[in-house]
């Protein structure tokens, strides 16, 4: 049986099949209607989401598939002290595959060792989020035709940033790929990212703080909200929180092909302005969000569809 802990959890080879799949299920939705009639998704989610866990929701009710699950540790039995591990035994006996959110880093590898369906990381702490990275592949192939040859710029809070650990960690395996890093000093990528994954596969990168610095070169921005909750301090927050917000100005520094994403919720730092501009990727990005996850059922699941 297979989980998904980390984007690296499937070979370049699988990825590609998976994003095909997606691909198929964006244009021929009623061919997979039923593909998983019977079947039941638990989400355990210990932390709020709604694009997440609505987007496997949606994913699984688009499969012909019913959901069951929760969406906040308090309406749980974590709330009574139960340790994921007997929680993934009972849903075991529930469900046939289960999406957990956790906001420890590690809690959803420890519920899959003990699980008898298949666990998928819905995003651990500021660690990993994986299925955001199938989303944002898909997005990158779909609409750039490519996974190869990108100048990548990521922009906000690459510290604590989930998304963004997990999208390096993939995005390294394609070639001439290229990431520009743009943030406050303080919220820089961690250390063994810059190291132990950028420096030691020699992938190419800069570090910069201004976004005009970056834009004219790039062929993807990603922005990220700062992680208010995992800051230690909330005057810390408020100092970093509107550090950067894209604007015309600045979009008008871009190429005419770049596009723009990010995971959302966003704050302040897409300007709403910036809506209307065609390189505005991020609300398509929340569908093709709904298609990866359906793929990633089915593949989990071993459902084929003819
Ligand atoms: C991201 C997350 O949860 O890490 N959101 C999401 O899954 N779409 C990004 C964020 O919360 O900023």
């Amino acid at each position: 049986m297979q989980h998904l802990m980390s984007p690296l959890d499937l070979s370049v080879e699988e990825l590609d099949k998976l994003l095909t799949l997606a691909n198929d299920i964006e244009h021929n939705p009623k061919k997979y209607a039923h593909a998983c009639e019977g079947k039941k998704l638990a989400t355990c989610f210990y932390e709020p989401s709604t694009r997440t866990r609505l987007s496997f929701e949606s994913a699984m009710l688009s499969l012909g598939g019913s959901v069951l699950g929760f969406s906040s540790a308090d309406s749980s039995s974590a709330s009574k002290g139960e340790s994921v591990s007997d929680t993934i035994r009972v849903i075991s006996c529930y469900a046939d595959i289960c999406a957990m959110r956790h906001p420890k880093e590690g809690a959803p590898l420890v519920a899959s060792q003990r699980s008898r369906i298949p666990v998928i990381n819905a995003g651990d702490g500021g660690h990993q989020h994986p299925t955001q990275t199938l989303t944002d592949l898909l997005t990158i192939r779909s609409l750039k035709g490519r996974l190869d040859n990108l100048t990548i710029g990521l922009c906000g809070d690459l510290k604590f940033g989930r998304t963004v650990h997990s999208l390096i960690h993939a995005l390294i395996r394609y070639p001439h790929i290229r990431f520009v890093l743009i943030s406050p000093e303080e919220l820089r990528v961690p250390s063994y990212i810059r190291e132990d994954v950028l420096a030691k596969n020699n992938i190419p990168f800069r570090e910069v703080e201004r976004l005009e610095d970056a834009m004219g070169e790039l062929d993807i921005l990603y922005m990220t909200r700062v992680q208010r909750e995992r800051f230690f301090n909330e005057d810390d927050y408020v100092r970093m929180k509107d550090f950067y917000i894209l604007n015309r100005k600045k979009m008008s520094l871009a190429k005419e092909d770049m596009i723009v994403m990010h995971p959302l919720p966003r704050v302040n730092e897409i300007s709403v302005e910036v809506d209307d501009d065609p390189r505005a990727a991020y609300f398509k990005q929340a569908q093709y969000g709904v298609y990866v996850r359906m793929a990633l059922i089915l593949t989990l699941l071993e459902v084929n569809v003819c």
